[in-house]
């Protein structure tokens, strides 16, 4: 037999911090396999006490979620961390344009922490401060700039919030995307929206809640020159979708949604809207991780449900409700890798560090950006009574 001395390196020693964005952890990482990890968690948080405030994102594992005060959708967590005026240290367990969110929406003395800075967003990489700044110049170029109006997803980073807030734009989330596009085509006679960086959402939210046609809809794509899209495409579309999705999301087909209905006649299809604009249509119903978990909490003991989003929400929802059929709308196992990030390992390194007066991964959004990118999440915690929880 051959072995094959592979070098595996220990999360958070940073042997290789050129390959891996971020996984460096000063001090010591505990080791995954510590049966102390979960009290160590427990002594690291009652230490801490009121100083401390531990939010969850609805993907985050139940490890970690086990130790949330509160959990939530991105939306719900934003409003949650702005919230606690009065906690000195917020730790997020969810993925980075969160926490940076979360330290836009709170005051300048607290610190938000993300216990693993390799928890990103692939869908939030795909559109770059200078990418959305080149489609700008271009829809100059093309005579649209005008009467443009800019809305990011939340799932986008603070300078591309700040962009928004700049350009008279506006953040939204998946439980406000229309109550967004409705305020955003309010703001000029002609507007037209570039909707980042997810095109499903947009896409999803323009056409099956606005009302607008697929034909009103272009995909400006930024690795191709001027978007891939001719002057006449930009000034005749209303809505100008960045090329940007969920890999996690784009993984549900309309094929498994046959399949399923096929073998069970009275299953229910519920899906998050970043899905593909097939998987959505053949759905029964659309909405955020809230949304969903609502849904499935008021649903009559016996029904039966496949549910299109990330699979630790899918799993929890099952666990929690055992008299209802839960499946999860994939053949394959499918988690979101970066939310997967944060485990007990480096929630109890962040809050041990905390203990001992050393804040660790601290996210902190520089002044110039905090200022612009506060106005358009203002705009979004302004927007008429449409969130889930008003
Ligand atoms: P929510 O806005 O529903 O929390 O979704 C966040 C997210 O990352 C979905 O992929
Ligand atoms: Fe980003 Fe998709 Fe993961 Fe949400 S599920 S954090 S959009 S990669």
């Amino acid at each position: 037999m051959t072995t094959i001395d592979l070098p595996l390196l220990p999360l958070g020693k940073g042997r290789d911090l050129t390959s891996e964005r971020g996984v460096e952890c000063p001090g010591d990482l505990p080791a995954a396999s510590d049966p102390d990890l979960v009290a160590r968690a427990r002594a690291a948080k009652e230490a801490l006490g009121e100083r401390v405030f531990v939010l969850g994102h609805h993907y985050q594992r139940d490890e970690v979620i086990e130790f949330a005060d509160v959990t939530g959708d991105s939306f719900k967590l934003a409003r949650d961390a702005a919230g606690r005026p009065d906690a000195e240290f917020i730790v997020f367990c969810g993925v980075h344009f969160m926490a940076e969110s979360a330290d836009i929406l709170t005051a300048d003395s607290q610190k938000v922490i993300l216990p693993d800075l390799a928890a990103g967003c692939s869908m939030a990489d795909m559109a770059r401060l200078g990418q959305v700044e080149d489609a700008w110049d271009a829809m100059a170029d093309a005579g649209v700039q005008d009467s443009i109006v800019p809305v990011t997803y939340m799932n986008s980073s603070a300078d591309i919030k700040a962009f928004c807030g700049r350009n008279g734009g506006v953040v939204c989330t998946s439980s406000n995307a229309d109550a967004a596009l409705e305020w955003a085509f309010e703001q000029k006679p002609d507007a037209k929206i570039l909707f980042f960086p997810d095109q499903h959402l947009g896409r999803n939210t323009a056409v099956l809640k606005m009302g607008l046609s697929l034909d009103d809809c272009v995909v400006w794509d930024p690795l191709q020159p001027g978007g891939g899209l001719t002057a006449e495409e930009l000034q005749s579309a209303r809505m100008i979708l960045w090329k940007g999705h969920c890999s996690v999301h784009g993984r549900f087909s309309p094929d498994v949604i046959d399949e399923l209905r096929a073998k069970h006649e009275d299953i229910h299809i519920l899906v998050h809207p970043e899905c593909t604009h097939e998987v959505v249509l053949k759905a029964d119903l659309v909405g955020s991780t809230e949304f969903i978990i609502k849904t499935i909490e008021a649903a009559e003991p016996g029904t039966t449900w496949a549910i299109g989003t990330e699979l630790n929400l899918v799993k929890r929802l099952a666990d929690a409700h055992p008299d209802k059929n839960i499946v999860f709308l994939d053949r394959n196992v499918c988690y979101c890798s970066t939310m997967n990030r944060i485990d007990l390992p480096h929630f109890v390194w962040a809050m041990e560090s905390l203990v001992a007066g050393q804040v660790v991964n601290q996210i902190t959004v520089d002044d110039e950006t905090e200022r612009h990118a506060l106005v358009a999440l203002q705009r979004m915690l302004d927007l008429p009574g449409k969130s889930h929880r008003d």
